[in-house]
């Protein structure tokens, strides 16, 4: 394998990030929201619905905190554009793989930032005829609504900073960092 010095940069104590989440914290705090939704949901059978992609990570952990039958289906949708933002409309670019009616529905998320995205979600998947509908989020940046969503199950409220790690990315990077850090200088 090639060693230069650009492969000893680690970049889970990159300079740039704050820790504002340690992975215990993390970690800690999925086991407590695994366990209520293991109560709540007991004999139930619920789909839990991840988001692509920034949820996959939580969701993994989170599932297996969850000692109950479930299943688990995934969905990709598209970030808005500049121009349909305001609209809140977002286009499934990747579907449920089967039908919900009568289902109990998990919608999982890392994070609820302006509300846009898990507005039109949780309303699309409840016209699908599901049972219940409910929302677990790691992560909600609370200042930054725009429209309401209700969060059943919360992680934690976070401040309006720019937030990486633990699957959240910027520009596709940082999703692998086991913790959740402020991004000093998205510049750098
Ligand atoms: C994030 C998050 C939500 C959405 C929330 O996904 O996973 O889906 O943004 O933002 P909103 O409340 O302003 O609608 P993102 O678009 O970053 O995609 P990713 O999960 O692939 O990183």
């Amino acid at each position: 394998m090639a060693t230069s010095s650009a492969h000893m940069e680690s970049e889970f104590h990159n300079p740039n990030l704050e820790v504002l989440f340690s992975a215990e914290e993390i970690q800690a705090r999925i086991k407590a929201m695994g366990a209520e939704i293991t109560r709540d949901y007991a004999g139930l059978n619920p789909l839990l619905v991840g988001v692509l992609k920034g949820a996959c990570f939580f969701l993994s952990d989170l599932m297996r905190s969850i000692d109950i039958k479930l299943s688990v289906e995934f969905m990709a949708i598209s970030s808005y554009g500049s121009s349909t933002r305001t609209s809140g409309e977002v286009r499934i670019l990747k579907d449920l793989d089967v039908p919900i009616e009568g289902r109990h529905i998990i919608v999982v998320e890392d994070i609820v930032d302006t509300g846009l995205t898990l507005s039109y979600l949780l309303a699309n998947l409840k016209s699908r005829g599901a049972a219940s509908v409910k929302l677990v989020a790691l992560l909600d940046k609370h200042e930054r609504r725009e429209r309401p969503v209700e969060i059943d199950y919360l992680g934690f409220q976070i401040p309006d900073h720019f937030v990486v790690g633990y699957g959240l990315d910027f520009a596709e990077r940082y999703r692998n960092l086991p913790f959740i850090a402020v991004l000093k200088n998205p510049e750098a």
